[in-house]
C-alpha cells in the first residue's frame, strides 16, 4: 500500500489506538480524534500522529477535525469511523434519552463525519472508508437494544454507502469484531491471551486495506477461536 492520509476516530485508546499505531508502523499518515486530552498525548507521543480533541456527536468537532487533516496532511485517503460506546438497558426500563445520546454518537457522529469527508474522495475517484459496526450488530441480545440497534444501522448504512460509493472508486468496509479487551464500558485489566486484543482487529483493517485495490470486502466478523479456553 503506497502512503495514505488517515482519519481515525477515538484514536486515543483501545482499537482506534491500535489503528493509529499499525498505520504509522506502516508508514502512513494519521490524523486521530478523541475527547480525553492526556490519552491524547500519550497517543500522540507514542506514535508521532497528531491528536484532535473531538467529539463525533458535536458537527462542528467534526469540522474542526477534517480542517485538521487538510492542514496537517492536505486531505483524507483512509477514514476509519471507531468512535462507539454502549449502553444496556433492558425494555421497560430503558431511558430513551439515553439511547439518543448512543445513537448521536455511534449513528449520527460516523454519518456527519462520513458526509464532510466523502466529497474530497468523490473528488480524487478513490478513498477507504471503515465503520467498526459489532457482532452486536449482527445478532440481537438481552439489554441491547441501544447499542446493538446502533451497530445494526452501522451495517445498514455501510451497504447503503457500498452501492453508492464503489462507482466512484470509494471502498467501504464494515467490520463486526466480538469481544476484544479494551477498556470499553469500564471493564479494564482484562488479558486472556485466549480472546481478542485491539491489536487483532488493528491488524484486520491493515489487511483490508493492503488488498488490491479491485477487491472490495464489504463486510466481516472477527472471532476469538477459542475465546472459553481458560489462561
Ligand atoms: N471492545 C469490544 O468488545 C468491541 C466489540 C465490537 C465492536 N466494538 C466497537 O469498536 C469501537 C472501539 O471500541 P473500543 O473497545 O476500542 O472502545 P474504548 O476502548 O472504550 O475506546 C473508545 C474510543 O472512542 C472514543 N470515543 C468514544 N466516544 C467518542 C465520541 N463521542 N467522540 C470521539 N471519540 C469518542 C474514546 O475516546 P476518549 O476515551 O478519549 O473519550 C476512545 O478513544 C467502538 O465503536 C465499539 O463499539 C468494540
Amino acid at each position: 500500500m503506497n502512503t495514505r492520509r488517515f482519519l481515525i476516530t477515538g484514536g486515543s485508546q483501545g482499537i482506534g489506538a491500535a489503528v493509529v499505531a499499525a498505520a504509522r508502523q506502516s508508514g502512513h499518515e494519521v490524523v486521530f480524534t478523541g475527547r480525553q486530552q492526556e490519552l491524547i498525548d500519550e497517543v500522540e507521543r507514542r506514535t508521532g500522529a497528531h491528536g484532535v480533541r473531538a467529539d463525533v456527536g458535536v458537527p462542528e468537532d467534526n469540522e474542526s477535525a477534517v480542517a485538521a487533516s487538510r492542514e496537517r496532511m492536505g486531505g483524507i485517503d483512509v477514514l476509519v469511523n471507531n468512535a462507539g460506546y454502549g449502553y444496556f438497558a433492558a425494555i421497560g426500563e430503558l431511558d430513551v434519552g439515553k439511547m439518543r445520546a448512543n445513537f448521536e454518537t455511534n449513528v449520527f457522529g460516523l454519518v456527519d463525519l462520513t458526509n464532510r469527508v466523502v466529497p474530497m474522495m468523490k473528488e480524487r475517484g478513490d478513498g477507504d472508508i471503515v465503520n467498526l459496526a459489532s457482532t452486536s450488530g449482527i445478532k440481537g441480545h438481552k439489554n441491547g437494544t441501544s447499542y446493538s440497534a446502533s451497530k445494526w444501522a452501522v451495517r445498514g448504512i455501510s451497504q447503503c454507502w457500498q452501492e453508492e460509493l464503489r462507482p466512484h472508486g470509494i471502498r467501504v468496509v464494515c467490520i463486526c469484531p466480538s469481544e476484544v479487551q479494551t477498556n470499553w464500558g469500564g471493564k479494564t485489566g482484562r488479558d486472556n491471551p485466549n480472546k481478542l486484543y485491539a491489536t487483532d482487529i488493528a491488524q484486520a483493517i491493515m489487511s483490508v486495506l493492503s488488498a488490491e485495490r479491485r477487491a472490495l470486502w464489504p463486510e466481516f466478523a472477527v472471532f476469538a477461536t477459542n475465546p472459553w479456553k481458560e489462561g
